[in-house]
């Protein structure tokens, strides 16, 4: 069988030239990266996990109105998306502090944020992804104005939505990232969610014990990483296959 085109390779996906026009076959790799890449290990089995627990949560979010680019999962290590423009920011969203935001600001970890905080950081690897504001990125013609006061709507809603639903399976969602991108229907614009929204893009704690079920066990050196990953399928009722 002739192997698709090989359309863009990152740190933990790898994008192909789909079978139609407007589309592209996303495939998860097992390959696990941290502080730009200065930390490096292969899991096996990680990337079906994060396959099936971004399919699951994109099409819950389709569900309730959230557009995004998931069309429909392929096999157990690729999934189909609708090919969209992608806007170079990543978008995090925080409840609770941890991570970068406690070290800069000196902030204890697991302390719980007034309101949730956005912030936005440039996708550049070789600038180790700096933050930005909404003035460099209006300055910078990386957004529009209006694209991030959609950004943020969207984002706000996605942060409601799997609040709620990681809450009702005993998960705390601290913070996680979504990346976005532009489609066009003629000469209007629409943003939508694209990337991958898994535990390699959200911290997860446990709501009684505190623990962690994300990325931060790899960052960290907290024990198995599939195991924490085959635990948020699990209580998301996703089952070992599939
Ligand atoms: O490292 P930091 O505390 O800024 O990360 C905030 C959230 O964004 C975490 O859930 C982390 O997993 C996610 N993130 C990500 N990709 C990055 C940076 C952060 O998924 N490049």
């Amino acid at each position: 069988m002739a192997r698709r085109r090989l359309v863009y390779e990152g740190k933990a996906k790898i994008l192909y030239e789909g079978p139609e026009p407007g589309t592209y076959v996303q495939y998860f790799k097992d390959d696990a990266t941290a502080f730009n890449a200065e930390k490096f290990d292969v899991i096996d089995g990680k990337g079906v996990l994060n396959n099936r627990i971004s399919e699951h949560i994109m099409t819950a979010l389709t569900g309730i109105g959230i557009p995004n680019h998931f069309i429909r999962r392929i096999n157990m290590r690729e999934q189909l998306i609708r090919a969209c423009e992608i806007i170079p920011l990543e978008v995090v969203v925080r409840n609770v502090a941890a991570g970068s935001l406690s070290k800069r600001l000196g902030i204890d970890e697991g302390t719980a944020l007034p309101r949730p905080i956005i912030e936005f950081y440039y996708k550049d690897d070789k600038l180790g992804d700096p933050m930005v504001t909404e003035e460099h990125i209006v300055a910078f013609n990386w957004a529009a104005q209006q694209d991030i006061d959609d950004i943020i709507s969207l984002a706000l809603r996605v942060n409601d939505f799997l609040s709620g639903l990681f809450l009702g399976v005993g998960i705390k969602l601290v913070d996680f990232k979504v990346e976005t991108g532009r489609i066009w229907d003629g000469d209007f614009q629409r943003i939508i969610l694209a990337d991958e929204i898994s535990p390699d893009s959200c911290r997860l704690w446990d709501v009684k014990t505190g623990q962690k079920l994300d990325k931060d066990v790899f960052r960290r050196d907290l024990g198995s990483l599939t195991d924490a990953y085959s635990e948020v399928a699990r209580r998301l009722g996703i089952l070992p296959e599939g």
